[in-house]
């Protein structure tokens, strides 16, 4: 069976973090989405569009990774698009703590049909999250060492 896998959050911006989680889930999948997703709960800094430019610019050399943008429920999306993996980055206990109940719900409105599996995050990536990224890089920090290059750039420009 072919592994169609999806790879959502908000990536605003994409990490190095997150760089690796698709490096490394684009090597165990046919198919890699990254979607990226409007959330409600979050005031975005970089819009939709530009968020997925941006992914797009730092994967290009992936073959099997496509960059999409959704709004809504994370199980519809995964339903109604064919996905039968969704991937989760873990970080920590924390991560892991969040993440249990949430592939556990999601799994029932799957209908049992798509697992989610967890990639752990590498430990230099551990401790970075894209809000330490953007309150550093608002304060004119450097964060270079924290997100891909071509994001790096962007930032330098706000
Ligand atoms: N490396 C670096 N940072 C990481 C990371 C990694 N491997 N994994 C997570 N993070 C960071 C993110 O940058 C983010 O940082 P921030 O809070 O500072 O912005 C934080 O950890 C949380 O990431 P994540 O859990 O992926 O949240 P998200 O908002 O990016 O996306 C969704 C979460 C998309 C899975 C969730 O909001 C969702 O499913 N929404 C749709 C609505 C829905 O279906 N709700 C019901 C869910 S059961």
């Amino acid at each position: 069976m072919k592994i169609k896998a999806l790879y959502a959050g908000s990536f605003d911006p994409l990490t190095k973090g997150h760089y690796d989680i698709i490096q490394r889930a684009s090597k165990i999948c046919d198919e890699l989405v990254v979607g990226v997703i409007v959330n409600p709960q979050k005031k975005p800094y970089f819009h939709i569009q530009k968020r997925k430019e941006l992914i797009e610019g730092a994967t290009k050399e992936f073959d099997n990774v496509k960059v999409e943008s959704f709004s809504g429920l994370l199980a519809d999306y995964v339903n109604d698009n064919g996905f039968n993996v969704v991937v989760r980055g873990l970080r920590n206990g924390q991560d892991f703590e969040n993440e249990i109940p949430m592939a556990q719900l999601n799994a029932k409105l799957y209908n049992n049909q798509v697992e989610t599996i967890f990639l752990m995050t590498s430990p230099e990536h551990a401790f970075i999250s894209s809000s330490m990224v953007r309150e550093v890089a608002q304060l004119n920090g450097n964060v270079k060492e924290l997100v891909p290059a071509n994001i790096y750039e962007e930032l330098k420009k706000l």
